[in-house]
């Protein structure tokens, strides 16, 4: 059994339900809802008697989709191969759906079969819809949801409902998040929304509730008294990997700081909620977001940057140029990497710089968030060689999941030398290897109805205002694309950002563990 038992915090319980995957024959069906599905089968989680129904243009048929989703369970599940006896109580459960997503009879035959799935393994009406297309069949397969009546709850049967699972990217801006919002909500009421971010199906993202929340230590220092700075790296030794359409559409700022980044920054920075429901979480990041002051022209001069990887060398292998990517334009101008520093005007943050920043083909592969705490008082030990470092503590997303916090310690010797030393926790050492997956937790959670780890509208909308400023600053020629080699840890422009405030980029050690940098 995982943790996830079968009732979200609320105390709601996981009823049998059919979860309708639209965009079934995708790359993130096969990746990571079928694997994340089988999982959450085989430990039980998972409501019995559940229905998943893959919905595609693709002609296939039940055992051909039942075939091909073994397949990819086989490759990307965490437990693999599939396990005889769960594989196949799980594939008398999935079925496949052929249709357009245009096309209004394929909805009204898909209603059907729901309905006759609802007879046969009890799943009482209630369905959860998983968006996981292209971003242009949203609006019209909710208005075919909504035409059909398969958007509408059964208003004789008290224990249906229905769901629906948004997946990134939700808008490219803020008007087409506004207009995309909009849409939904003609057919599903926001408490039935749940636009997707996998960052915060990652146990070490959930962690930081708790590692500020349930520990009384931090919090007195959690403030710009004690905080010198933050900063965030997203950093990816892939490149865009025949993504090359998708990401010209994007760019990193697009593609991981309006979401990834924004997300972790919020569970960092926000006040204490007043409880641990879904909407007192969100209420808190939206104050965080708010609290953003959008950038002028001169400040997205300032404060950003933006790079694109040229052709080299990544971990001694060849790489080529983003330009010479599939699906990318000869021309193109679209950012493989953003660095950008912002504040948070609130009480608590106030003048304390938070540095975020993401690319491709970096040096290394790692997420992690670094407090930089402000330096002990000088007076003590000035006359040491090496000037004494800041206490940093550091919050490792992935790989290598967990916190160190940096101190000095007297190097053991019959003179008094400082040097700084990591007090680490690891989770595999504390509570062995067993992690669910993101997609586990997040699919589980909305069958629960539990939308704390889902972005609320008001989220995506103040995020989207504070990531347009900056595109339309770069747009207008401001910060300059830089070039920066694949395999370095990006464009020197980027260093010079911290570096005018005395400061410099953590470097994500070989072990995981940073190595910090003092001012
Ligand atoms: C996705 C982005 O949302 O997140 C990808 O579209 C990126 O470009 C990925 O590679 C990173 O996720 P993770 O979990 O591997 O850090």
């Amino acid at each position: 059994m995982t943790d996830a038992s079968r009732k979200s915090a609320a105390g709601n319980i996981a009823e049998p339900c059919v979860v309708v995957i639209f965009g079934a024959t995708g790359d993130l069906t096969g990746r990571k809802l079928l694997p994340a599905i089988y999982n959450l089968t085989r430990d039980g989680a998972l409501p019995k008697s559940s229905v998943i129904v893959g919905f595609a243009r693709r002609a296939k048929t039940d055992e051909q989709f039942r075939a091909e989703m073994l397949d990819a369970v086989n490759k990307f599940s965490r437990v693999k191969p599939a396990e005889k006896e769960v594989w196949d109580d799980l594939a008398q459960r999935l079925f496949y759906h052929q249709s357009t997503f245009e096309d209004a009879g394929g909805y009204q035959s898909l209603a059907k079969r729901l309905f006759e799935l609802d007879e046969r393994f009890g799943t009482g009406g209630r369905r959860l819809y998983y968006l996981s297309t292209s971003p242009t069949e949203f609006a019209p397969i909710v208005d075919h949801l909504g035409e059909s009546g398969l958007g509408n709850i059964d208003p004789f049967s008290s224990s249906a409902w229905r769901r629906i699972i948004v997946e990134k990217p939700f808008g490219r801006n803020l008007a087409t998040a506004r207009e995309l919002n909009a849409h939904i909500n003609r057919v599903f009421d926001e408490s039935q929304v749940f636009r997707i971010d996998h960052y915060l199906g990652k146990q070490t993202v959930q962690n930081f509730l708790i590692f500020r929340f349930a520990n009384g230590i931090f919090e007195p220092i959690w403030n710009r008294r004690y905080v010198d700075h933050v900063q965030i790296t997203v950093g990816e030794t892939l490149g865009v990997e025949g993504r090359g359409g998708y990401f010209e559409t994007a760019g990193t700022l697009r593609d991981m700081l309006q979401n990834h980044l924004m997300q972790l920054l919020t569970l960092i920075a926000m006040e204490p909620p007043v409880a641990l429901d879904g909407d007192a979480i969100r209420d808190e990041k939206v104050r965080v977001l708010k609290s953003i002051p959008l950038f002028t022209p001169q400040e997205v001069a300032d404060y950003t940057v933006r790079g694109q990887y040229s052709a080299g060398q990544v971990d001694g292998k060849q790489v080529v140029g983003y330009h010479e990517e599939r699906g990318v334009a000869p021309q193109s101008v679209t950012e493989t990497y953003a660095a950008v520093k912002l504040y948070i005007n609130n009480w608590r943050w106030q003048g304390v710089p938070f540095y975020l920043r993401s690319g491709k083909h970096m040096h290394r592969q790692g997420s992690e968030l670094s407090i930089h705490f402000n330096s002990a008082p000088g007076v003590l030990f000035n006359a040491q060689a090496n000037r004494v470092a800041r206490n940093v503590l550091t919050l490792r997303v992935q790989p290598n999941e967990g916190i160190s916090l940096l101190i000095n310690a007297k190097r053991p010797g019959t003179t008094t030398r400082i040097s700084p030393v990591h007090m680490d926790f690891e989770y595999h050492e504390a509570f062995g290897s067993y992690s669910p997956e993101a997609y586990e937790r997040l699919l589980l959670d909305a069958i629960l109805g539990d939308s704390t780890l889902f972005i609320r509208r008001d989220e995506v909308e103040c995020s989207w205002a504070i990531i347009d400023r900056i595109e339309e600053g770069w747009q207008s020629g401001l910060s300059p694309l830089a070039v920066y080699e694949p395999g370095s840890w990006g464009p020197a422009e980027a260093d010079m950002l911290l570096a005018r405030d005395g400061r410099s980029w953590d470097r994500l050690g070989a072990d995981g563990a940073t190595t910090a940098s003092g001012k």
